[in-house]
């Protein structure tokens, strides 16, 4: 185990920042240009620890990737697709498969509903430590419907078990709202006889939507609305086609670019620019919390690249905060930032609570737990509920020490909480961040003047 990295109190972040490219989006393009029947390129694929195990898993199951070099802030790939019943040919009479998902959560979620449709194959998903938590009854369930084989140690978590089977098409309600859910039953429905359709109460994440409809693959969302209020979302393919080839570019990582936005609007003096950040509506629920407690971050331009997700540009400054609550309705469009507001809620003015927030134990570590034993560690006053937590702002924190528990965003705020603190914060295990974002000291050292 290597020393704890320690993050000093520091002067203004100030300069310009392009993040790492999207992780959801990059994964996506993995699952996507594997399962199609043609070749897509990706440009600006995330070379992170995750994604690079996604390439080895899609490669495992009879997809070509030829990386033709660095650009553009991420690899420049192409994937020569396996087809949508390619990996169920390799596997042909053959025996079971194992194949190592490493710490990738949402790799485990969205590759069974692509290897529940293949006849003939059987499959075994299995990760480290962390993905060994991870609960996969979530895709089991809704798979099984659609006539799929699918078993999970004690009903529930990896290893996953996954043979090949034919499927049909179901109309499924999300009963929790996560978007590696609706994209596993979404590429299954891709594989199952007659319509597929997925209904979200709330809406989620929807990069598989765009992405699948950007190359060509029969899928339709059907918004609606019930008088004024929003109606569930209802999504829907059709088995039999798959996506086609294309060009998928991947815009910069916004839960990556938050990490860095929020130390700026922490420390005193800070501006910084951050460049070519994905602004899908589905992901920038954090925006929305920052308003409300009065952060300065402007978007400054936007506009629409290859493969449908929109990006711009987001300038920071540091300004005083007050407390807000955030609410089941929000938690979906900021889940993953949302260790971030409890961070922020140790700097602003009165109470700041995260509700209806229950996901976030379930994610590469209880992120409720680590959220408030963490910052309790540096000195907050916070306390943990079954659904989330509330913090005190009490003017800042001293510091101390956090263990990144394996988790990278974990890793990631505790450095954020170092640079803001009164004494410094040393972070055990922050090679986690290499899961996401393994430039991030750097990235940080840049803004930072180093
Ligand atoms: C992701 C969806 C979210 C998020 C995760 C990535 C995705 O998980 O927390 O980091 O790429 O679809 P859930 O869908 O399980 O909420």
């Amino acid at each position: 185990m290597s020393a704890p990295a320690r993050f000093e109190p520091c002067g203004p972040l100030r300069g310009r920042l392009r993040p790492p490219p999207d992780k959801s989006i990059s994964h996506r393009a993995a699952l996507l240009g594997a399962m199609g029947e043609g070749t897509t390129r990706v440009e600006g694929y995330l070379d992170a620890e995750d994604t690079r195990t996604a390439l080895a898993v899609v490669r495992e199951l009879g997809a070509g990737v030829r990386e033709l070099g660095a650009g553009a802030g991420g690899l420049e790939i192409e994937i020569r697709g396996a087809g949508p019943l390619g990996p169920g040919k390799a596997a042909g009479s053959g025996g079971e498969m194992e194949i190592d998902v490493g710490n990738a959560g949402t790799l485990l979620r969205m590759l069974p509903g692509w290897l529940a449709g293949q006849g003939g194959g059987s499959w075994v998903l299995d990760g480290d430590e962390s993905i060994r938590r991870r609960p996969v009854d979530r895709v089991a369930e809704p798979l099984s419907r659609m006539g799929g084989s699918v078993s999970c140690r004690d009903g529930r978590l990896p290893p996953l078990r996954v043979e090949g089977a034919e499927l049909h098409g179901v109309s499924y309600v999300l009963p929790v709202a996560s978007a590696q859910v609706k994209s596993c039953v979404l590429l299954a429905g891709l594989l199952a006889a007659g319509e597929t359709e997925v209904v979200e109460r709330v809406p989620t994440r929807d990069h598989t939507e765009r992405m699948l409809a950007a190359a060509g693959a029969p899928i339709e969302v059907r918004e609606g609305t019930r008088g004024r209020a929003p109606a569930p979302r209802r999504i829907a393919v059709r088995g039999g086609g798959g996506p086609g080839p294309g060009t998928v570019a991947v815009p910069g990582d916004f839960s990556a670019a938050a990490y860095h936005l929020i130390a700026a609007l922490l420390v005193p003096g800070s501006e910084i620019v951050v460049e070519g950040v994905g602004l899908n509506p589905t992901r920038i629920g954090l925006l929305g919390i920052l308003h409300r407690m009065g952060a300065a971050v402007e978007v400054a331009e936007e506009s629409q690249a290859p493969g449908g997700e929109p990006r711009g540009t987001l300038i920071a400054r540091h300004a005083p905060l007050s407390a807000t609550r955030v609410g089941a309705e929000e938690v979906a469009l900021a889940i993953d930032e949302l260790p971030l507001v409890g961070l922020l809620g140790c700097f602003a003015e009165g109470e700041t609570v995260v509700a209806g927030a229950e996901e976030l134990r379930h994610k590469e570590s209880d992120r409720i737990a680590a959220v408030v034993e963490g910052l309790r560690g540096l000195g907050a006053e916070v306390e943990a509920r079954p659904d989330g937590f509330a913090v005190q702002g009490l003017g800042g924190l001293s510091g101390g020490a956090l263990d990144a528990r394996g988790d990278h965003r974990v890793a990631m705020l505790g450095a954020v909480a170092g640079l803001a603190s009164r004494e410094g914060v040393d972070v055990a295990g922050m090679g986690a961040a290499a899961v996401s974002y393994p430039g991030f000291e750097n990235d940080l050292a840049e803004l930072l003047g180093g």
